[in-house]
């Protein structure tokens, strides 16, 4: 009998996430595609199988349902519903239908997105998201498509993954297609994706009266290296305006926080059912005047910290309680729509899902909304730029034979979804030291 149980509440969903491109395998009609052919993936890998999920995913549906989880984020991919311009793949809607029936069955909740870093070739090859005019007449339509064909099928639509990662890393920093790096662009974009954003809401109400429509965005705990310098708390607080406020405040306001009226964006005000929390780090920022592009801000990682991929911040399992605390001022129910850490051995994925577990709890206990968490993620899958060499799986896969091994952090997962509780014992068997600090200190 377990001594200390912290209980999360009843009906919690408790689930993994995944994009299309990551896990179908077997699509060259998005722009990730050719971004991958120019020879953009850092170790040379290819999404071409993927977790091979366009042929076979219920054995990855099994696991899950194995796992005790009732709840999966999946992305429905543009490109294979509309491969050419106007012309509507039957076949690609009946393997979505496929597999949310298979969600169904298996007592698994989907959540779908619509729209995750990949668009068509056709619509690229016209401008894509800098085109605002194709982009409001295009991505409505196919989301009136994918809705009246799937609608009966799902009840939580996720418009957008991260339109300002997404943003960033297309239009700003030019890693990801189309490669650019332009910051009147990046707004102009940003812009144009909350308003498809907006647009897709209305429509899937009208289409959906009952179903519950939101967005995940990218949020980073931004705090200042130094907290006693004025400069120091400028440049974090600047990078947290651009990054996690530029949302949020066109959902509360209808705007972005700029002082432009361009940046008002009509029928985007109070367009969201819940908001989705896609949460990994931390950083910590200094003031640099060389740094411009960066709104003066220089990341610093303190001595000892430890990275979740080097060069990106610090893990640090409070800011959900923080995060959920900002995102709760919006009145909406909040779910953390990816968390999840890179581990090549498993060694620290389970003192990272413990440890932000029993944040996410206290997060509860003190009233904030989160009804759900998806983990980042069932199975390795293809990592965008990095390929293979990211792993984030709870299930870890060999992608030169598909072969699968559930993780450590796989079953202490498992363990946590079928009792929708962490307690001490669970705590114990995955990581005494920390069982230790939690309940005795
Ligand atoms: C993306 C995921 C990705 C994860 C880790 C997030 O920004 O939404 O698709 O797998 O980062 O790289």
């Amino acid at each position: 009998m377990a001594k200390a149980t912290f209980y999360f509440p009843k009906n919690f969903r408790w689930g993994t996430t995944t994009a299309a491109h990551q896990v179908e395998g077997g699509n060259t009609y998005n722009d990730w595609w050719r971004w991958e052919q120019e020879g953009h993936i850092k170790d040379g890998s290819s999404s071409e199988v993927a977790c091979d999920w366009w042929q076979n995913a219920e054995v990855d549906l099994d696991r899950m349902a194995a796992m005790g989880q009732n709840a999966h984020r999946l992305s429905v991919e543009w490109s294979r519903i509309e491969p050419h311009e106007g012309q509507w793949e039957g076949a690609a809607i009946d393997r979505y239908r496929d597999l949310l029936t298979g969600l169904h069955d298996r007592g698994i909740e989907p959540m779908v997105t619509l729209h995750h870093f990949s668009t068509p070739q056709w619509f690229t090859d016209q401008g894509g998201w800098e085109n605002a005019d194709l982009a409001l007449s295009r991505f409505p339509r196919y989301v009136e498509k994918v809705v009246g064909a799937l609608g009966d099928l799902v009840d939580l639509w996720c418009t957008f993954n991260e339109p300002n990662n997404y943003v960033l890393m297309g239009w700003l920093w030019g890693q990801w297609p189309p490669g650019c790096s332009d910051f009147g662009l990046a707004m102009r974009v940003m812009h144009t994706l909350l308003k498809c954003h907006a647009a897709a809401y209305h429509l899937i109400h009208e289409l959906s009266p009952t179903a519950r429509v939101g967005l995940a965005s990218h949020f980073v705990v931004f705090d200042p290296a130094d907290p006693d310098s004025w400069l120091d708390r400028q440049a974090a607080g600047w990078q947290d305006t651009m990054f996690n406020q530029a949302t949020l405040s066109a959902l509360s306001r209808g705007r972005l926080p700029l002082r432009t009226r361009r940046l008002f964006i009509r029928g985007v005000k109070d367009s969201f059912d819940w908001i989705g929390m896609n949460y990994y780090y931390r950083r910590r920022v200094a003031f640099d005047s060389r740094r411009s592009n960066a709104l003066f801000g220089r990341m610093v990682v303190p001595e000892g910290a430890e990275e979740p991929i080097e060069g990106m911040g610090e893990v640090y399992a409070k800011g959900i309680v923080r995060l959920a605390k900002r995102l709760s001022t919006l009145g909406r129910p909040i779910y953390v729509t990816e968390n999840g850490v890179h581990d090549l051995t498993d060694a620290r994925r389970p003192r990272f899902l413990l440890t932000h577990l029993h944040q996410m709890w206290r997060a509860i206990q003190f009233n904030l909304p989160i009804r759900g968490y998806y983990h980042r993620t069932l199975v390795d899958s293809f990592e965008w730029d990095y390929g293979y060499s990211l792993r984030f799986g709870l299930i870890k896969m060999d992608p030169r034979t598909g072969q699968r091994t559930t993780q450590r952090s796989g079953e202490l997962y498992a363990d946590v979804c079928r009792a929708n509780a962490l307690d001490d014992e669970i705590m114990a068997r995955y990581d005494p030291e920390l069982a230790d600090q939690i309940f005795q200190g």
